[in-house]
């Protein structure tokens, strides 16, 4: 595994855009300029001091604002006061820039950076790389770049590999059905995303090898994110389960510039490849691939759960509402309800996703962390799903932000023996 120094500049970037109202000392460059410096070069304790110090720090502003203190930039940056100024202004290539008047926002809002990554509600891409439009076998319109900046931050897909030889691919239901290309492809797009998106914090939520007899090892996924280049920003945890008071802040996460939280379903050994998750010791969800359109709350995997566990854990709501085709052969195929997805990703009203949240609220105590959904772009007005994950948040949503157009390049499916009638089927349901 490739070792990573912690951005102490990133570090001081957020830091000082955060408290720019306290300490006037520190100047306050732009954090691109900072990601691609490389001037840190830090003690091994640093990280555990920041995750401690930064604690301290987004435990209230108003705390915080009252404290702050050279001291306490001090143990943050792991540097002294001088030796931080001096860095940071070695890094200013062109002139100063003016200094931000408010917080800096994490996954878009400045409340959120003082918030656990378990107390945060985030839309979900249900089988984002499955972008094709007008076809019966997508899940999405608008390919991952426009997830994120449209504000997805769940990405979940199936990952398989056809034969032995094979690297990891993105294939739905089957390689032979459809093929997007391979996982590193993918991942290299979302890394350059994360590049130029340092206040970020991402899920992927992967399925591995599903309906094959083997799964695709730990290392194997292991060299596909080193080859993506994604590898320096995966989240490991500190044990192999953790309950939702025990998630750092996405603030910390940031400073840390451990942003991306890898979960799997099966086929893992955190031992070997500690930030790739097993989903079940952090999350559980409700109904796989429904096609009951009451989108029930219970839990459903892992199997037989105990509440107690439940009620301490993230969840993730299942609301992408199927039809099963029935194509004569083993395995029939769920596809989804297009006809009904304004309805389904509504903010309000019968089957709608708001409902659904508040329904899941009523039942847990608190919200969905992931609202999966197809065709996220869809619903009752633009940006309808992430209205739903706003107010979930307390949180006020710009339906301004949503929806990006489609991409010209990107999705290049390539679709194999997928049969004509699955087609003329999917129209008679969906039209007929
Ligand atoms: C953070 O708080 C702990 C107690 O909660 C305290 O022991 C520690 O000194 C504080 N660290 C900083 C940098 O303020
Ligand atoms: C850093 O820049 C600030 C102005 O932006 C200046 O006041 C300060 O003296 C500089 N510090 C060093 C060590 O160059
Ligand atoms: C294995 O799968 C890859 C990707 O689909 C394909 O290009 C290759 O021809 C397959 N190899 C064999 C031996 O089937
Ligand atoms: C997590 O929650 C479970 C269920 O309430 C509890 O048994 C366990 O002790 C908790 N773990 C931690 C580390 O708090
Ligand atoms: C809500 O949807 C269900 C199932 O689709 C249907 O039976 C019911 O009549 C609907 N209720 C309203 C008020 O539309
Ligand atoms: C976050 O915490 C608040 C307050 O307890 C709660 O209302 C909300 O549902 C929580 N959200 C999540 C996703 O846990
Ligand atoms: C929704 O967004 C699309 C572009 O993605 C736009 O064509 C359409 O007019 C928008 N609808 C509303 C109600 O704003
Ligand atoms: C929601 O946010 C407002 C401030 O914008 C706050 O007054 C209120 O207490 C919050 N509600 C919850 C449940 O956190």
């Amino acid at each position: 595994m490739v070792s990573y120094p912690p951005p102490v500049l990133i570090s001081l970037a957020f830091l000082t855009q955060c408290l720019s109202a306290q300490i006037s000392s520190v100047a306050s460059p732009q954090p691109s300029n900072l990601i691609s410096s490389n001037l840190a070069s830090l003690p091994g304790s640093f990280s555990a001091t920041v995750a401690s110090s930064l604690r301290n720090a987004t435990a209230t502003a108003s705390s915080f604002a009252a404290s702050s203190t050279t001291e306490d930039v001090t143990a943050i940056a792991g540097l002294p006061i001088s030796t931080a100024q001096t860095k940071v202004n070695a890094s200013i290539t062109t002139s100063a820039h003016p200094r931000p008047s408010n917080t800096r926002p994490c996954n878009g809002y400045p409340e959120f950076c003082q918030r656990r990554f378990s107390n945060i509600s985030m839309v979900v891409a249900h089988n984002s790389p499955f972008v094709k439009s007008h076809n019966a076998a997508s899940n999405q319109m608008l390919p991952v770049l426009t997830q994120l900046n449209d504000g997805i931050r769940g990405l979940s897909f199936e990952t398989q590999k056809p034969n032995s030889s094979s690297e990891i691919r993105l294939c739905h239901t089957s390689c032979d059905l459809l093929d997007v290309g391979t996982l590193e492809s993918y991942l290299t797009t979302v890394t350059g995303w994360l590049d130029s998106h340092p206040y970020e914090v991402i899920a992927l939520l992967m399925g591995n090898n599903n309906g094959h007899d083997e799964r695709i090892t730990p290392s194997e996924f292991a060299t596909t994110f080193q080859k993506s280049g994604i590898l320096k920003y995966m989240y490991t945890p500190p044990s192999t389960s953790m309950n939702i008071t025990e998630w750092p802040t996405l603030g910390e996460m940031i400073l840390r510039n451990k942003r991306v939280v890898s979960f799997l379903d099966y086929g893992t050994n955190q031992e070997e490849v500690p930030w790739l998750l097993s989903e079940w010791g952090y999350q559980w969800e409700t109904p796989f691939s429904p096609v009951d359109p009451a989108f029930p709350c219970t839990e459903q995997r892992p199997p037989n759960q105990a509440d107690d566990v439940s009620r301490n854990r993230m969840y993730v709501l299942n609301h992408n509402l199927n039809i099963q085709v029935d194509l004569g052969t083993v395995d029939d195929i769920l596809i989804p309800a297009y006809s009904l997805l304004d309805q389904v990703n509504a903010a309000s009203g019968n089957g709608s996703l708001g409902l659904n949240v508040e329904n899941c609220e009523k039942m847990w105590g608190r919200s969905p962390n992931w609202l999966l959904v197809d065709y996220y772009n869809f619903g009752d007005f633009n940006g309808s799903v992430f209205q739903v994950a706003a107010t979930a948040n307390n949180v006020s949503y710009n339906r301004e932000s949503c929806c990006g157009v489609q991409a010209t390049s990107g999705a290049s499916a390539r679709f194999r023996n997928l049969p004509s009638a699955l087609f003329s089927v999917a129209f008679l349901v969906f039209f007929g």
